[in-house]
Formats: C-alpha cells, sequence, structure tokens
C-alpha cells in the first residue's frame, strides 16, 4: 500500500486549492482499509476521508492521513417484478451510478444525474436536486467504525436523513467510512418527478411529450450545464451555502418589502428562502474578490477563477454571510466541509 507524504490535494478537491497533505494513501476495499487503518504511523493520525472532493474546501494543509475511496461495483442484489436493489461502493462515480441505473431501466435517481463526487459522499448530506432527494431510494448503507473496525448496516432511520443533512455530517462525522451504499429503485412503469424547475419546460423545448427516465436525466443534465459551473474549467464546490428555513413570519416579511423574493413553504410555519436570490439581491452576484468570486449566473456558488487560497474563499464567505445578515436578519448555513 503506498503512503505518499506532503501530497498536493490540487486535483483532489474541486475547489482547485492548493493544499498538501501530511499523508496520502487509497484504499479499495474494506481489507485494505482494515490494514491501513492499523499502519502504526497512521494510526493516531487525524484522517480525512476523500471521494471526489466536490465539498470540501481547504482552508489550509491538512495534517493527518487523507484516505481517497476507490471501492469499486455496481450489483443487482435483490429483485422482484416491479423494484430492484442495487449497492454501489462507496468508491463508484456517482453519475456513473445514476447512468447504469437509466440505462438498465431503474428509476428513481434520474433527477440526480450529473451530482459530482463519489457514492460514498452521497449520504453524508443526502444529495438533492430537482425534487429528488437520496433519502427517497436509499434502502442501507454499510459503514466501518473506525474505533474498532466493524462493519455496521444502517437503515434509513439510522441514516437521519434531513435536508443536506446526515447522522454521518453530525454525531457520526469521522467515526465511520462508508463503504457501500444501497437503493431501492423501481422497474417501468416509472413514476416521474418532472414538477421541479424548468424540467418540464425542457422537456416541451425537446419536443418530448412521453417523457422516460432517460429523457428526465438529459434534462436535467442539460439544465445543470446551463446554470453550474464545470469545475474542471472553474474550481468551485456547486452551492457554498444551505437554502435557509426561516421561520414565516421573517419570510414573510422579506416578501412584503421585495414582492419578488424566492421563498417555499417548508412545513410547520416555516419557509425556506432561496439564498441565491438574496446574495443576489445582497449585490455579490458576479462579484470578483481577487482570485475568486461569486458566480454570474448562480450567486451560491463562490468559485476559484485560479490560485485562490483556501483562506481567501472563507474570507469572501464569510462577507457574503455577513451581508446577508444585515440586510435581510438571515443567517446563512455553509453547506461546503470547511477543513
Ligand atoms: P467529498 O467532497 O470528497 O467529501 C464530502 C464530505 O464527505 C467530507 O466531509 C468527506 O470527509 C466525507 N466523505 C466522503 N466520502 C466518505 C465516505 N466514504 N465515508 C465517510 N465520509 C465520507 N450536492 C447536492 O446535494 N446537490 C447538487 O445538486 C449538487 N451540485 C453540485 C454541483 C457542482 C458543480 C459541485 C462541484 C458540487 C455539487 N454538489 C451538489 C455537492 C457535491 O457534489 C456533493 O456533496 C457530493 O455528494 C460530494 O461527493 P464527493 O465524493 O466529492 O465528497
Ligand atoms: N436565484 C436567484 N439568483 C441566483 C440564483 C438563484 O434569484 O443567483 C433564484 C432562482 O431564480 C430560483 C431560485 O433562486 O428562483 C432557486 O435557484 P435554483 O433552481 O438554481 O436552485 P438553488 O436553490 O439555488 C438548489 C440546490 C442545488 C440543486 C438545485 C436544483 C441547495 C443549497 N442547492 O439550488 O444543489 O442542484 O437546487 O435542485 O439546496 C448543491 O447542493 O451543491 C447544489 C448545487
Amino acid at each position: 500500500m503506498q503512503l505518499l507524504r506532503n501530497a498536493d490535494l490540487k486535483s483532489y478537491n474541486t475547489f482547485g486549492i492548493a493544499a498538501k497533505a501530511e499523508l496520502l494513501a487509497r484504499f479499495g476495499s474494506v481489507a485494505d482499509l482494515r490494514s491501513l487503518l492499523t499502519v502504526p504511523e497512521l494510526a493516531d493520525r487525524p484522517r480525512l476521508v476523500l471521494g471526489g472532493g466536490s465539498n470540501v474546501l481547504f482552508t489550509h494543509d491538512f495534517q493527518g492521513v487523507v484516505l481517497l475511496n476507490e471501492i469499486p461495483g455496481i450489483d443487482v442484489i435483490n429483485e422482484d417484478e416491479r423494484t430492484v436493489l442495487v449497492k454501489a461502493g462507496a468508491g463508484v462515480v456517482w453519475h456513473e451510478l445514476v447512468l447504469y441505473c437509466v440505462q438498465h431501466g431503474f428509476g428513481g435517481i434520474e433527477n440526480l444525474s450529473l451530482i459530482p463526487g463519489k457514492v460514498g459522499a452521497a449520504p453524508m448530506q443526502n444529495i438533492g436536486a430537482y425534487g429528488v432527494e437520496i433519502k427517497d431510494t436509499f434502502h442501507s448503507l454499510e459503514a466501518l467504525r473506525t474505533s474498532d473496525g466493524e462493519v455496521i448496516t444502517f437503515d434509513k432511520a439510522a441514516c437521519n436523513f434531513g435536508y443536506r443533512e446526515s447522522f454521518f455530517k453530525r454525531e457520526g462525522r469521522d467515526r465511520f467510512v462508508i463503504l457501500s451504499v444501497t437503493f431501492q429503485l423501481n422497474k417501468a412503469p416509472h413514476a416521474l418527478n418532472t414538477s421541479y424547475g424548468n424540467i418540464i419546460d425542457e422537456l416541451e423545448r425537446t419536443g418530448i411529450t412521453q417523457p422516460t427516465i432517460t429523457d428526465v436525466s438529459n434534462a436535467v443534465i442539460a439544465i445543470r450545464r446551463s446554470k453550474l459551473p464545470d469545475p474542471t474549467l472553474l474550481g468551485n464546490a456547486g452551492s457554498f451555502f444551505k437554502n435557509p428555513v426561516v421561520p414565516k413570519a421573517l419570510a414573510e416579511k422579506i416578501k412584503a418589502s421585495y414582492p419578488d423574493a424566492v421563498a417555499y413553504p417548508a412545513g410547520d410555519g416555516l419557509m425556506k428562502l432561496a439564498a441565491g436570490w438574496l446574495i443576489e439581491k445582497a449585490g455579490w452576484k458576479g462579484h470578483r474578490a481577487g482570485a475568486c468570486g461569486v458566480h454570474d449566473r448562480q450567486a451560491l456558488v463562490i468559485v476559484n477563477h485560479g490560485g485562490a487560497t483556501g483562506q481567501a474563499v472563507y474570507d469572501l464567505s464569510e462577507q457574503v454571510l455577513q451581508s446577508v445578515k444585515d440586510r435581510f436578519g438571515v443567517e446563512l448555513e455553509r453547506e461546503v466541509n470547511i477543513l
């Protein structure tokens, strides 16, 4: 097992931040991971498991060991006439799993097409897009508990999923390495979810009247490409902040002053506000601060124009957060994992 010292992390994070890891190793199986965890030099070091590095911001070098998850494999482990259980290794690229499912006629995750990163990180923040979250089709996952090397199976309830939240992002953080995730998907005829965003517009634009899961996947891919920057061309980690959930009274107060404010009901006297709208209204869209800035097509995305430090990106996010708070009385919460 190769252990790299003073490893450059630039190509392992989609922000393209040039941080270093004291040590870096890869694992492709639970056996690899177990033996890595018993290497004396690594046993007491801080550890960071990385998938595609598309939801992290390195604000300094990582003093410890970065473990790159490369566990492969996509398998159908059970099926009946209507449903199928698909188990994927945590190192599988998420979009490749989506394409596999779409090609095999397994419906349920097509709205999550083109989300960067790997399968193992998807439960971390219960990834979501276009009206669907992984919790909707999640069956179970296997994770290694680092304290004793045991592999534990988590069902949906144990993962405690919420909006961009889970047990693994909170109490379970740094205590488990997710090894595989199993989804319960549907065979045709599929119940499609086309009500969110501009999926219907995109299907109409392309002349599709009776969409299949492939059509929905293609529509989502086209919409995402038109809005979100491609990290291979412009460093970013997607939405930097979550969309804030606020009391209805605060949302109504904002709406009274700004009738175009974007707000959706979020249950229990709460409303979810579009953080992109708040940030744009606070004047940040397209703003550039040295090598980093706020994306000019989607104000929720902070970008690295090239050569930005993680600290500069973080400082910009702090300014954005403060100005939204001053202007609207809304406190944004970062979605990206700050390291
Ligand atoms: P990483 O960045 O490598 O890791 C993220 C966190 O998970 C870290 O804390 C890491 O330690 C932990 N982790 C990773 N793997 C494991 C594991 N196997 N076991 C335990 N912990 C682990 N997200 C959405 O929800 N919806 C979107 O629509 C969306 N769009 C995006 C668009 C762009 C252009 C970009 C760059 C990002 C977007 N994201 C979106 C965010 C990101 O893609 C997801 O959060 C994704 O799941 C991160 O996967 P990753 O493998 O890159 O995780
Ligand atoms: N908006 C603005 N100005 C902007 C950006 C957005 O006014 O600069 C408005 C839009 O006009 C729209 C609303 O805000 O009315 C919502 O915008 P959009 O549909 O682009 O989605 P979002 O709420 O900004 C969320 C997720 C994305 C996900 C999309 C699609 C969060 C934090 N972000 O973005 O996820 O892809 O919806 O479902 O929930 C991510 O998590 O990294 C991510 C990209």
